[in-house]
């Protein structure tokens, strides 16, 4: 993992935009697995920013969309559609049809989550997954106990992640007990994680994901073991790192390396293929 520490939100949340940026001018195409709630809105305005400073061309790209509520319509307030196309798509000035979230509200919503992970395949994977992290260590709504091998599903949501997300609504009897997610096992399979806190409200799990043991408990530890995962946090949610002055040397150390990995272009060069192949020729 790369750990990086940014001396505030706005720092924190430009940088995470020149790493999508990047992604972007190197693959035009590319497939952008998003993420909502408070903490990566300063990337998409960072985002925007960019794409209008560059004129930074987003036409041929695709998106995911980590999650959505069970029961609420795309017309909510308070859906990730509409937080969505508040707050990037319609910056970007995407199409619909270039973005892609589970509905809250299919008929048949373990079919709606197998449909989605078989569009993610079929558009050619994940490039790059940009991700938050919740007060009890999740990643997408995977919540503590999930399967680190898990796909996406329909899954309840953790008491504390009702109540921090109470905020959002008028009073916490209105947040979804559900929602559809994205499993561990596919945010795995994404080719680069971008993962961003902020506060100290997520400095314990933060350092749960970093230095703490692999852990269904922590469900966001499970990225130590993605071989291209930036982590990039504010100082007040790198309070309790350990090694956190190590990670800032490391960070200067390697300020003339690539943000993104070699095999978003070229996908054979990811690590995991390459040993998924050597083992598939020991077999044959
Ligand atoms: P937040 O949520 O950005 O609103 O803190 C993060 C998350 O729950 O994943």
């Amino acid at each position: 993992m790369f750990v990086k520490i940014e001396r505030d939100y706005d720092a924190m949340s430009a940088r995470g935009a020149q790493i999508v940026a990047e992604v972007v001018r190197q693959k035009p195409n590319a497939v952008l697995g998003l993420a909502t709630g408070s903490t990566p809105e300063g990337l998409y305005r960072c985002l925007i920013d960019i794409a209008r400073q560059e004129n930074l061309d987003f036409s041929q790209v695709t998106t995911f969309n980590l999650d959505e509520y069970e029961g609420l319509p795309a017309g909510h307030p308070q859906s990730y559609h509409a937080f969505m196309w508040e707050h990037l798509f319609e910056g970007l000035g995407l199409r619909e049809e270039q973005t892609n979230l589970l509905s809250g509200i299919a008929a048949d919503l373990p079919g709606e989550c197998v449909a989605f992970e078989q569009k993610i395949r079929a558009a050619g994977g994940i490039d790059i997954q940009v991700l938050g992290i919740g007060g009890d260590g999740h990643i997408a709504f995977c919540e503590p106990g999930s399967s680190l091998a898990g796909r996406t599903s329909v899954v309840a949501l953790h008491p504390q992640t009702i109540a921090d997300n109470a905020r959002f609504f008028d009073t916490e009897d209105e947040v979804p007990r559900r929602a559809l997610s994205m499993g561990v096992g596919t945010i795995l399979e994404a080719r680069s994680c971008l993962i961003l806190a902020k506060g100290e409200g997520k400095a314990q799990p933060w350092a749960g994901m970093i230095e703490g043991p692999v852990s269904s408990q922590v469900p966001a530890s499970a990225l130590q073991l993605h071989p291209w995962t930036i982590a990039i946090s504010d100082t007040a949610a790198a309070a309790q790192l350990k090694n956190g002055e190590y990670y800032q040397h490391v960070d200067r150390e390697r300020n003339d390396q690539p943000v993104i990995p070699p095999w978003i272009v070229d996908p054979d060069l990811d690590p995991r293929r390459q040993f998924a192949s050597r083992i598939e020729s020991v077999d044959g």
